[in-house]
């Protein structure tokens, strides 16, 4: 099956159930496109191609009005990601302290580069400008937990600890 093939598959595969109930809560409310949007990521975790041809019917709106609110904001995602989003800063204070090294280690480790989501949606790998934590550098952060001074040894270790984690659920 050809990758496109493969998308197809998975846009008609997605529930609409979520994407209708998010819609009906605020189809009334003016201004409702972002907070829609932002309700159908919150429930599937990115905005699937199939709610943007639903958002676009049930809101009167055009579809390539809605790709324009969704590639402006950072905060939307098209694609599915991963359930440890690990966000490698790339500030000038860890750039200094190696975080290109780490930025290698994670890829190298997850097969995956920036803004990329491994097959098993368990890891999305972003590079981010500065995390605020300098004195931390170079600093990586998984979800919410940060993890500063960080090594390759480190790094393998915060991996397996979330892989970990996931196989327990
Ligand atoms: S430069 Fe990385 S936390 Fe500031």
């Amino acid at each position: 099956m050809s990758a496109a093939e493969e998308q197809n598959l998975e846009e008609e595969e997605v529930d609409l159930t979520g994407a209708h109930q998010v819609i009906d809560k605020y189809i009334d409310m003016k201004g409702a496109l972002m907070p829609v949007l932002q309700g159908i990521q919150d429930f599937y975790g990115f905005v699937p191609e199939a709610c943007v041809h639903l958002v676009a019917e049930r809101l009167n709106v055009y579809s390539s009005q809605i790709y324009g609110v969704l590639t402006f904001y950072a905060q939307f995602h098209l694609k599915p990601r991963g359930r440890f989003i690990f966000r490698i800063c790339m500030g000038t204070a860890c750039h200094v302290k190696g975080a290109g090294r780490i930025c290698d280690t994670i890829t190298d480790r997850l097969g995956v580069g920036h803004a990329e989501t491994t097959e098993d949606l368990l890891f999305t790998l972003e590079e981010v400008a500065c995390l605020g934590a300098c004195g931390m550098a170079p600093v990586v952060m998984v979800n919410n937990d940060t993890y500063g001074s960080a090594t390759i040894q480190k790094i393998d270790e915060i991996i397996e600890k979330y892989r970990g984690q996931a196989a327990e659920q």
